[in-house]
């Protein structure tokens, strides 16, 4: 769809997902309070690497989820670790395939994407069976570095423009709701199921 796939970043990147400047730098906090998650909400956390953002949004979602999904073996094992050393109990760490995330379907209230869709070998058939796995309410935040700020310092094919995200969710029936511009360098991108 005109668009070059980057590299998926290696597990050896952990230490920089973890980095302490990280808040200040992306606006975490600004994104985890944009996402107006509830109590009771299924969340998934796709291309969830360290777990940065599924064990703070496991806080959120006391009476809810945090569905951790990696394809790399290195980064669950990763998970698995925080998970029993921090006693946290309602995250769960799922290895995907490239293709698969391997997710119920029909049971998402929100998924969310961090730098990690423009890295999918598959963004075709990820998406598709991501969303089958939404519930017909359920939304979709797609957060990428913006491509259309030549300021932000990012490599290209680490960016991506929401004209090309609404061009690619439109694709597997996935519909613009609204894109959120509070974060000092990403595109916070809210979609929903088309049907
Ligand atoms: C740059 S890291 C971002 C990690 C995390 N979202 C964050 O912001 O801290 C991208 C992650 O996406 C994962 N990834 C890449 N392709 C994937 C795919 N098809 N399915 C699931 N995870 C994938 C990589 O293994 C890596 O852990």
């Amino acid at each position: 769809m005109g668009r070059q796939i980057a590299h998926v970043m290696g597990h050896e990147g952990a230490g920089w997902l973890e980095r302490d400047d990280r808040q200040q730098e992306e606006g975490t906090d600004i994104l985890l309070r944009e996402l107006k998650l509830k109590p009771t909400d299924v969340v998934a956390d796709i291309g969830a690497g360290t777990g940065y953002f599924a064990f703070q949004m496991s806080q959120l979602v006391p009476q809810g989820k945090v569905l951790a999904v990696d394809i790399q073996p290195e980064m669950i094992a990763y998970l698995k670790e925080n998970k029993a050393r921090n006693k946290v109990s309602n995250v769960e760490p799922i290895l995907s395939t490239k293709q698969n995330p391997n997710l119920p379907p029909n049971s998402v209230d929100l998924v969310l994407i961090v730098d990690a869709y423009h890295e999918f070998d598959y963004p075709r058939e990820m998406m598709t069976a991501i969303r089958k796995s939404l519930t017909p309410t359920g939304r979709l935040a797609l957060v990428e570095y913006r491509a259309e700020d030549v300021n932000v310092p990012i490599k290209r094919i680490h960016k991506m423009s929401i004209e090309q995200a609404r061009k690619e969710m439109a694709a597997v029936g996935l519909e613009f709701i609204e894109s959120v511009e509070s974060l000092p360098q990403q595109h916070l991108m809210f979609f929903q199921r088309a049907d």
